[in-house]
């Protein structure tokens, strides 16, 4: 069967490659140098863009195809620069599917992150808490996702470099996963592993969603990441998340919830996340494990 640009499935799913293109053309003339990691930071993280060294903010306003985002607390730019002297492009402030923005929208930055050199994403999100053991300002480090966004950023044409049907049975690199461990035990920060559900929201969940989603197998909830991580595996890129909890999820305190206590937890908690991506960071900078399948590597000899 014959395509026809621009109709129909099959279609270059409304010029998105082009859009990628060129913001990356944008962005990568505005870099010093090629990024090897996209770091994305989460609601009330910003405080990580601190600790970049010759920092080179672009504004999403300067990219084609990059709208405001829109919330209080996502400023919306990119920042390139050096930590522990890898090159790394950080990300303040993301799109989400609550704003309006469209799915494509939502990955764009790791589309064009990739196009720039980073092969590697290191996500970071706010979340709440499903295990009653997780308390406000615990570190998450995530090994799966649970979708319940129902949308999926790989709907429609396959972008170049990407594919159909991505393996999604390990969406978290476990070389990436150990060292996060090991950069958490140096600096002393407790750090637990799960389970990563992302919903649509805006609305926060009621208790009964709460109780659904840990019973589902989820330890934490958000309303990010998944679209992100799951465009990133198709791409091939490596991938690492960590949530912060911020908050307990609703049921399970006496507390009602709210964004400026989501920021707060954020700000507080941004010492530990840095350092720990720091202890990540110098790891890949010594030695980079295999891109592409999550798949563990060989055993060293
Ligand atoms: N639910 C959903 N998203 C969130 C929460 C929550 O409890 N806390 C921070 N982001």
């Amino acid at each position: 069967m014959e395509h026809t640009h621009g109709e129909g499935p099959g279609m270059d799913a409304g010029g998105e490659q082009e859009r990628v293109e060129a913001a990356a053309a944008v962005l990568g003339r505005r870099l010093p140098e090629r990024p090897r990691v996209l770091l994305v930071l989460g609601s009330g993280l910003g405080g990580l863009a601190d600790v970049v060294e010759s920092p080179v903010p672009v504004p999403f306003a300067e990219l084609p195809g990059f709208p405001p985002p829109g919330v209080a607390g996502h400023a919306g730019r990119f920042i390139g620069g050096r930590i522990e002297g890898l090159p790394v492009l950080l990300q303040a402030g993301r799109y989400h599917l609550y704003e309006g923005h469209t799915p494509a929208t939502v990955v764009r930055p790791v589309r064009v992150a990739a196009v720039v050199g980073a092969d590697t994403l290191l996500v970071t999100n706010a979340a709440g808490g499903l295990d009653p053991r997780l308390a406000p300002g615990s570190l998450l480090l995530l090994d799966d996702l649970l979708n319940f966004q129902f949308r999926n950023a790989l709907v429609g044409a396959v972008l170049p470099g990407e594919e159909r049907f991505p393996d999604m049975s390990s969406p978290f690199h476990p070389t990436l996963s150990k060292w996060a461990m090991e950069a958490a035990g140096e600096a002393g920060i407790p750090l637990s592993r799960g389970v990563y559900a992302a919903v649509l929201g805006p609305s926060y969940e009621t208790p009964s969603e709460v109780r659904m989603l840990a019973r589902m197998g989820a330890h934490a909830v958000g309303m990010s990441t998944v679209l992100e991580v799951t465009v990133a595996r198709a791409a091939g890129m490596r991938v690492m998340g960590v949530s912060l909890i911020t908050n307990p999820g609703a049921g399970l305190s006496l507390a009602t919830l709210d964004h400026d206590e989501v920021l707060e937890e954020g700000r507080r908690a941004a010492d530990g996340m840095a350092l720990l991506f720091r202890g990540v960071l110098r790891r890949l900078r010594e030695g980079s494990p295999p891109v592409g399948s999550g798949a563990p590597p060989p055993p060293a000899s």
